[in-house]
């Protein structure tokens, strides 16, 4: 592979070094990163997806979906039968021409929702139903058979949902950094967030996720562990992009 660096001049007689794509514009590559929340895994997934020319699975979205249908159609979290048909009638896909790309419910965005303090308060308990997580599970398997070249984020992705994707990684952070992050995060949205309150939020959101029987939150065996403690965002996804850089070479050489 040809990884010299080569300069074109822009329009605006800017320079810029450009160097040949890491990932191979016609390789099959799919790239898992899974951990907890608060190690800033969606931010590194969609710059690391961005800056590999790959597209980018937001699976928690999926389940937040699934969260925010429970709430807006009334229907009981003891009710998982009647949650389950009706998330597989709002056939759950995303349009992905948006960067980010756009959530999907019925055919209509719901991004707008799926972020909102209800639908965060309740959805660990929605993504531990095993019936909705079978169903979820397909259809990010469908996404990948459409869109080959993926960097899929989530919990169980490279566990589950990909056990022979090509690299996984496993973001995770100290919960009291993750907790001051997230904190940070929602008060510059003009929040009023106690820290410690957060701190609990988040060790309670880690154990049901964890501890859950189907696609419970684990590093898979295979996977490259990060600590993001002591790292800012651009600094992981440097360090995500040389692993890459250093292991694609032979992943392309093993699909020939
Ligand atoms: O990453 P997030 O905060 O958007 O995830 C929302 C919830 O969905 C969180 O409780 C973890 C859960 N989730 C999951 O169980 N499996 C996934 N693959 C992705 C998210």
């Amino acid at each position: 592979m040809h990884t010299q660096p080569v300069t074109t001049r822009l329009a605006d007689d800017e320079t810029l070094e450009r160097r040949d794509p890491i990932v191979p514009p016609d390789a099959e590559v799919i790239i898992t990163i899974d951990g907890p929340a608060g190690t800033g895994k969606s931010t590194v997934a969609r710059t690391l997806a961005r800056r590999l020319g790959l597209d980018f699975l937001d699976t928690g979205a999926m389940y937040r979906a699934a969260a925010a249908i429970m709430l807006d159609r009334d229907i009981p979290l003891d009710e998982p039968g009647e949650l389950v048909s009706t998330v597989i009638g709002a056939d759950l896909h995303f349009d992905f021409s948006a960067d980010p790309p756009t959530m999907l419910a019925w055919d209509a965005p719901i991004d707008h929702r799926i972020r909102d303090e209800d639908v965060t308060a309740v959805v660990s308990q929605v993504a531990a139903i095993g019936e909705l997580r079978r169903h979820m599970v397909r259809k990010q398997q469908v996404i990948a058979a459409q869109h080959p070249r993926l960097v899929s984020e989530g919990r169980d992705q490279g566990s589950v949902v990909f056990p022979d994707a090509d690299l996984k990684f496993y973001l995770d952070a100290d919960p009291a950094v993750r907790a001051a992050r997230r904190t940070e995060q929602l008060r510059a949205e003009g929040h009023d967030v106690d820290e410690a309150d957060m701190l609990r939020r988040i060790i309670e959101r880690d154990r049901i996720d964890s501890t859950r029987a189907d696609g419970p939150l684990t590093c898979a065996d295979d996977a490259v562990r990060v600590d993001t403690s002591d790292l800012c965002v651009d600094e992981v996804i440097d360090r995500l992009e040389e692993v890459v850089r250093q292991r694609v070479a032979s992943l392309v050489r093993a699909q020939d």
